[in-house]
């Protein structure tokens, strides 16, 4: 990635697409960064997700184009590709015609379940190209971000280079979604589970502090008192375990002998809470990885 400034294109700008340019857009990207976004280049499918986008992006539109179904443009006029499609889309963009040479030589960051690096190199229209023609060559980093992405609190994992061509490639995308969070580079190998980690397990805490905010509910709090009393707990443990306290050590600090919250620590363990947690992560895995195969 020679060029310090570059466009930025957002193939399928859906929930995810729109949150990682949301955050990007609201920060400077200029102070003393080792790169520039210049110009913004975004396709949909549908009308109204283009006024959407548009309404949403206003302030920002001499800096932003936005395609319906375009895809290709978008391709042709950035030099870094966020791809955002749903799984199974995957496919018939990648493989749309001139993709490839859309594609050759830029770096294609895919934030996709299940899709490995590989078989997002193989959906590149012309990779299998007949012989005698040159394969595009397409930089491609697989990431897996998540919603908090709205709030500049994303955790994002971002697969490692493959080999020495790509480390540009991963520093680019690591830069971006540091706009939006905090990033974390791991082998591919364990992408379908600690993706899932990242992408998933948001929505899982939310069953617990669903059970949390019943019971205070039924002790006769009134829920959006409950659910801001919940908010603020979960934020302190968050920032506990951010200054580095573990997560066992806190749980014992808390547990006084003959208290209460050893009572209600028992009742987890009685209902089977943890493994039912590990197991959960287990199988959201398993599911992204089947997203990999085209028919889902
Ligand atoms: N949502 C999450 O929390 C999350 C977290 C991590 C990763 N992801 C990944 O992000 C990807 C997208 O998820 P999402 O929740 O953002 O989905 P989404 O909101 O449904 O967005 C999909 C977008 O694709 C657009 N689209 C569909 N067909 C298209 C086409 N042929 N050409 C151009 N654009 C097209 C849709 O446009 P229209 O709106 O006009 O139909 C829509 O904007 C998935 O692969 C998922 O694995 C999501």
């Amino acid at each position: 990635m020679a060029a310090r400034s570059f466009n930025l294109g957002i193939i399928a700008c859906g929930q995810m697409g729109t949150a990682i340019i949301a955050g990007i857009l609201s920060q400077d990207l200029t102070a003393n960064a080792p790169w520039n976004v210049k110009r913004i280049f975004i396709s949909v499918q549908s009308a109204a997700s283009v006024s959407r986008l548009q309404n949403m992006l206003a302030q920002h539109l001499s800096r932003v184009t936005i395609y319906q179904g375009d895809n290709l443009a978008v391709a042709e006029h950035s030099h870094v590709v966020i791809l955002g499609c749903k799984p199974a889309l995957m496919e018939r963009i990648l493989g749309a015609e001139g993709m490839g040479d859309a594609l050759n030589g830029k770096i294609l960051i895919s934030v996709l379940a299940g899709k490995t690096t590989e078989m997002t190199r193989r959906a590149i229209s012309g990779f299998e190209a007949p012989t005698g023609e040159a394969t595009p060559h397409v930089h491609v980093v697989r990431t897996m971000p998540n919603m908090a992405a709205r709030e500049h609190a994303s955790m994002t994992v971002v697969s490692s280079p493959e080999d020495d061509s790509d480390i540009d490639a991963v520093r680019v995308t690591r830069w971006l979604f540091d706009h939006v969070g905090k990033t974390h580079e791991i082998p591919e190998s364990l992408f379908d589970v600690i993706g899932s980690l990242v992408g998933c397990s948001a929505a899982m805490f939310t069953v617990a502090i669903d059970g949390l905010l019943d019971q205070s509910v039924a002790s006769g709090l009134d829920r959006p008192a409950a659910l801001k009393l919940v908010t603020q707990t979960l934020f302190g443990l968050a920032k506990l375990l951010e200054a580095g306290n573990h997560p066992s050590v806190l749980r014992e600090e808390i547990s006084s002998p003959g208290g209460s919250t050893i009572q209600g620590l028992m009742e987890l363990e009685r209902q089977g809470v943890r493994s039912a947690y590990a197991s959960a992560l287990n199988v959201t895995g398993e599911r992204a990885k089947s997203l990999g195969s085209k028919e889902k």
